[in-house]
């Protein structure tokens, strides 16, 4: 599924290219030596190149200062070959990271970060949306799932998934529950969601029974077993037992987050006012 977004996006940047002369470029920046985070900006960087895009990509050290980030950030506002901007989160705590995010053009936001696109994004209106959540809605409509009057449980209440993920699924109409580290009676909530989105980030932290019979599971958590093995936030093996439909780890989510950086960033290149 992820490869053949990414398929297409490669064909419609190759389709830009020919009508504009423009290559669309994504800027990467990461800070610091955080393993996961090398992971994924190196996956970014490679499918940024695949797609027939630029890559441009600057790493600091964990120590960088607030400024010189801010400063190189500038740069990338004002580079007329960047049309995505992406700064790999989570970054050092001396760092002000929605600081960082505002300063971010909105129209070079391929993250949808920018509080400016979360506003869009509330009023329905956005035009770059989060990555993560943009991959679930995807999935689940490529697999004809129907939300409407649905219940939906969204575990997690981050920027990055819990609540865009949320707006989006209000929007294709699913009654749409958002639990969180402060919820009382998790369980009784996920036994009557039709729909569980699981972003909490703590390996299999919901157990497979609890899921209802023929439920649809989006598992987004990537979480490191001591044994080195890669496992969601909820417990794949029984909760398959029950689920109709359930999103591996690795594998499911993830690759769809680059997909949607890729499909992103082509339009960031299509809207730039550069
Ligand atoms: N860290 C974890 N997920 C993301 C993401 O989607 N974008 C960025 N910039 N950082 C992340």
């Amino acid at each position: 599924m992820s490869q053949k977004v990414k398929e297409q996006v490669a064909l419609d940047v190759e389709a830009f290219k020919k009508d504009t002369g423009i290559t669309p470029g994504l800027a990467t920046v990461l800070v610091g030596q955080d393993a996961a985070s090398h992971v994924y900006v190196k996956n970014k960087i490679k499918s940024t190149e695949k797609c027939g895009m630029h890559s441009f990509h600057k790493e600091f050290e964990v120590n960088v200062t607030e400024e010189e980030l801010l400063a190189h950030i500038n740069e990338l506002n004002n580079d007329t070959s960047v049309h995505g901007i992406l700064v790999q989160l989570p970054l050092p705590k001396h760092i002000n990271e929605n600081k960082v995010l505002l300063s971010i053009r909105p129209d070079k936001d391929v993250d949808g970060f920018h509080p400016q696109n979360v506003g869009l994004l509330v009023t329905g209106d956005a035009h770059l949306k989060p990555c993560t959540p943009s991959g679930v809605m995807a999935l689940l409509d490529h697999y004809g799932i129907e939300l409407e009057g649905k219940e939906a449980l969204v575990i997690g209440r981050s920027n990055i998934v819990g609540k865009p993920q949320s707006i989006m699924l209000i929007e294709k109409n699913a009654t749409v529950t958002v639990a969180h580290s402060r919820t009382k009676d998790l369980q009784g909530h996920v036994e009557k969601a039709d729909v569980v989105v699981a972003a909490i980030g703590r390996p299999k932290f919901v157990p497979g029974d609890w899921i209802k019979e023929g439920a649809v599971v989006i598992d987004v958590g990537v979480n490191r077993l001591d044994t080195g093995k890669l496992c969601g936030d909820v417990d794949f093996e029984t909760a398959s037992k029950k689920a109709s439909y359930i999103t591996p780890v690795p594998g499911g989510v993830g690759p769809m987050t680059i997909a949607m950086l890729m499909k992103n960033t082509l339009e960031a290149a299509k809207k730039c006012r550069n």
